[in-house]
């Protein structure tokens, strides 16, 4: 998968433009599917609840953790965040099909904990890699499948 757009940011504040530039490309392009990867703490959900909060979700989005799915249709665009932690990856490969129905246009899916390897995900995604650097600086590394998801991350560059 090809790495598109890196940057480090500095604090939670950084974080939260970062994912508002996200969301208006999301927007611009019509929706996105993004599996999110990074250790516990690494910002997963903060930089999902940062998206869903500059798509216009009036709901403050958190971890869904114990229920796998979270929806919002309060925004701009349906926001579908997944937290897949507790299937492990066995568990994971079970719903790939049920995974399809939201690549669909015009929603926003949010996937933390996508342990897919590229052959079982067989569709066009955007991966975010987010790294501890430290207590307040993040790494995020942006990788896209697809011309669509490309064009869309390029975006970030200027
Ligand atoms: N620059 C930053 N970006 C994201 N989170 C940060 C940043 N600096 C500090 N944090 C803190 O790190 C934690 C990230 O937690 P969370 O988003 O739940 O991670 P994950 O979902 O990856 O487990 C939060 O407590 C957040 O306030
Ligand atoms: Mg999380």
């Amino acid at each position: 998968m090809e790495k598109i757009f890196s940057t480090t940011v500095h604090n939670l504040d950084e974080t939260e433009k970062l994912a508002e530039k996200f969301a208006s490309l999301v927007r611009d392009n019509n929706g996105a599917f993004v599996c999110l990867y990074g250790d516990i703490g690494a910002g997963k959900t903060a930089f999902s609840r940062f998206c869903a909060k500059h798509l216009h979700v009036k709901e403050k989005v958190t971890s869904p953790s114990f229920v796998i799915i979270n929806e919002y249709h309060s925004g701009d665009l349906p926001v579908y965040h997944f937290d897949l932690y507790r299937l492990e990856n066995e568990g994971v490969k079970t719903i790939i099909d049920e995974l399809t129905e939201y690549t669909k246009d015009g929603v926003l899916t949010l996937i933390e904990w996508a342990e897919f390897s590229d052959t079982e995900l067989p569709f066009d995604r955007i991966e975010i890699k987010i790294g501890y650097v430290s207590d307040t600086e993040r790494s995020f590394d942006f990788y896209a499948i697809g011309e669509k998801n490309k064009k869309l991350v390029e975006g970030l560059k200027h």
